[in-house]
């Protein structure tokens, strides 16, 4: 640690209740990352099991089509359960499941490798080979992290379409994947109620032609529509004998694709993140084991979403990677009582958590008390990720979850880097609201227009300057649209779409988006989904979506509409279109209000100017006018 005093508020680690962490201070690694870049992910990928090595650690050859262990052959699942079976690890929980219900359900790591071979049987017998695409569509069940090492383990790459989304975007995630078969559940359980997944999936394919079968999953027990000849129970298979508990693991290239995951970007459809196996599994791999300083004897606990990326690294992949007992719960936070979280913690004694600034808000409401009431002594760090957590959200969580002994690792990544980009370590000094610095070894800065640095506590694009192991590879069938989206503004830098600032001591404060996508409790929308939402209503000839700041989920959704000519607006309409707009994407897109206009400002070629229309619903001074043209 530098002896250097750092200014602002700081906090500093107490090894007392953290205990020995895998490294004492950052800069063993980071001189070391320093030193020899390629060398330090090398040594990290010598800690997981390959079947053939790599020639070349980092191929920048086809730049910005990095390539990563080229050559070299494995498969992320052997990783992380194969390999624990042989050890005495294989007794150990791999993940603890709690149902909103109350449902208890656990699997060791023995009896995980056993559920995923099954699984994965049952794929197979459905015609799915390596390089096919399957659709997850469920709540947060065991079933969907058995599906996606299913895929993973036959070659097949995953898309898992987040539960909160409804007919629409699940449409054009199966249409533009070109998904074989959908995996999906009954229902959901949230909040008591159920979400009717098989129903909203059943629409969702009537628009898309490429899925032979769709696997069922029971979960809420309701009568569900059954397609002869296309829907398939999944207790029943694996009653079969086809449904055997060994299954060959597919050996793959570390450059072959392991899944695809859909965000949202400034224009347009959502894109379609593509990872693989070898480079993620190695950046999934070493920035879990050091951020959350992964023991033995932790009991992990990542409350994400599987279908959101925090979920693909930070739930699945990376935890059983380190090989770690992973809890995962099915339903609300404050389902029935605003103590289940703290309840949870309580009886699995878990010791790392990891959540999302939304969710500590809408704790941080309700007080103290439903914390304080709880054993939470368990407990030695605690994580946030998904947006900027404002200072006193992150006191709340240090001191009345952490009480005042849990580091705070912020940590700021996205869909396309796969893994923690901006990060303390557990050792780190830490400044409430900022994420600290580069997880080592990777250079990142602040730049102008131009692209040239900026200086200390200056406002500018927070931009990538080394290729990373577990960064995206492309966009999945649009490699034009991955160099043109994140390549082309900054010469030989990639561009992450945030706004940020360094202050004197190297630490980043990330400020958030510069372009049309809007963070909502942490999910990331972009506008022009909501807009073609919201077109799509026979009533609604033009839209504009803009993001407003709000207490709890960060920002909000506000609409502006130009209805059609001719159309008469009734009472309820408004409440019409948010459903609208609901059932097409999904509760999360739902905008918060809707105001009826009769233009919307544009520029002379025609892009909407959301600057002007943020200043109108904040009643501010919209600024410089000159490029409206009306
Ligand atoms: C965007 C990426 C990667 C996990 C979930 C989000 C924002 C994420 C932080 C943080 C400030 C953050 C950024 C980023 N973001 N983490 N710790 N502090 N902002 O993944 O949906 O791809 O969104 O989330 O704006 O660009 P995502």
């Amino acid at each position: 640690m530098s002896e250097q005093k750092l200014s602002g508020e700081v906090y500093y680690p107490s090894f007392e209740h953290l205990g020995e962490p895998h490294v004492r201070e950052r800069g063993e690694l980071q001189r070391e990352a320093e030193n020899d870049y390629e060398g330090f992910w090398a040594r990290h990928a010598e800690e997981l099991d390959w079947f053939e090595p790599w020639e070349k650690v980092l191929d920048d050859s086809q730049a910005p089509f990095y390539k990563w262990f080229t050559g070299a052959k494995t498969n992320i699942v052997y990783n992380c359960v194969d390999r624990h079976v042989l050890t005495p690890r294989r007794n150990k929980l791999a993940l603890i499941w709690e149902g909103e219900d109350g449902e208890f359900r656990s699997l060791s790591y023995f009896a995980l490798k056993r559920e995923v071979c099954k699984f994965a049987n049952i794929l197979k017998s459905l015609g799915v080979e390596k390089g096919d695409r399957v659709t997850l569509y469920m709540g947060r069940i065991p079933e969907l992290v058995l599906g996606m090492l299913a895929c993973a383990r036959i070659g097949a790459i995953h898309s898992v379409v987040y539960g909160g989304f409804s007919v629409e975007a699940l449409h054009e995630r199966l249409e533009d994947s070109q998904s074989k078969v959908l995996i999906v559940a009954d229902g959901a359980y949230q909040r008591g109620k159920i979400v009717p997944l098989k129903d909203i999936a059943d629409e969702a394919l009537q628009r898309a032609a490429t899925v032979q079968s769709v696997l069922v999953v029971k979960r809420t027990g309701q009568e569900v529509n059954m397609e002869q000849g296309r829907d398939l129970w999944f207790h029943d298979l694996m009653m079969l004998p086809i449904a055997t508990s060994q299954c060959n693991l597919e050996v793959m290239d570390a450059e072959d694709p392991l899944f695809m995951l859909y965000t949202s970007g400034t224009t347009g459809k959502p894109k379609a993140i593509l990872h693989t196996h070898g480079g993620y599994m190695v950046g999934t791999y070493t920035t879990l084991k050091y951020v959350f300083d992964m023991q033995d004897q932790d009991r992990y606990w990542c409350a994400a979403d599987p279908g959101w990326i925090t979920g693909h690294s930070y739930i699945v992949y990376g935890p059983l990677l380190n090989g770690a007992t992973s809890f995962m719960y099915e339903g609300a936070p404050t389902y029935p009582y605003p103590n289940r979280w703290w309840q949870m913690v309580e009886r699995y004694g878990i010791t790392i958590l990891y959540t999302a600034p939304t969710a500590i808000r809408g704790l941080m409401r309700f007080g103290d008390a439903w914390a304080e009431r709880h054993d939470l002594s368990t407990l030695r760090l605690l994580g946030s990720v998904g947006e900027p957590i404002n200072p006193e959200a992150w006191k709340w969580y240090h001191r009345v979850i952490g009480r005042e002994r849990c580091p705070i690792m912020d940590t700021w990544w996205q869909t396309e880097t796969g893994m923690f980009m901006i990060t303390p370590i557990p050792s780190d000094p830490l400044k409430p609201g900022s994420g600290g610095k580069p997880f080592p070894g990777l250079q990142m800065d602040i730049v102008n227009e131009e692209g040239k640095p900026v200086g200390a506590d200056e406002e500018g694009y927070l931009i990538i300057k080394t290729p990373w192991p577990a960064m995206l590879r492309t966009i999945y069938g649009d490699p034009d649209r991955y160099v043109e989206q994140y390549w082309k503004r900054f010469e030989g830098m990639y561009m992450t779409g945030d706004s940020a600032r360094r202050d004197a001591d190297g630490y980043y404060w990330v400020i958030g988006r510069v372009d049309d996508v809007i963070k909502v409790s942490g999910y990331r929308l972009g506008t022009a989904e909501i807009e073609s939402a919201l077109v799509s209503h026979p009533a609604v000839s033009e839209a504009a979506a803009i993001g407003l700041p709000h207490d709890v989920k960060g920002n909000v959704i506000h609409a502006f509409v130009i209805l059609k000519t001719g159309v008469e607006v009734h009472e309820h309409f408004e409440d019409e279109l948010k459903r609208h707009v609901g059932h097409e994407m999904g509760p999360i897109a739902k905008p918060q209000a809707i105001e009826f206009v009769d233009s919307l400002p544009k520029t002379r070629s025609g892009k909407i100017m959301r600057r002007v229309l943020r200043a109108r619903a904040l009643g501010e001074d919209p600024g410089n006018l000159a490029t409206l043209e009306d």
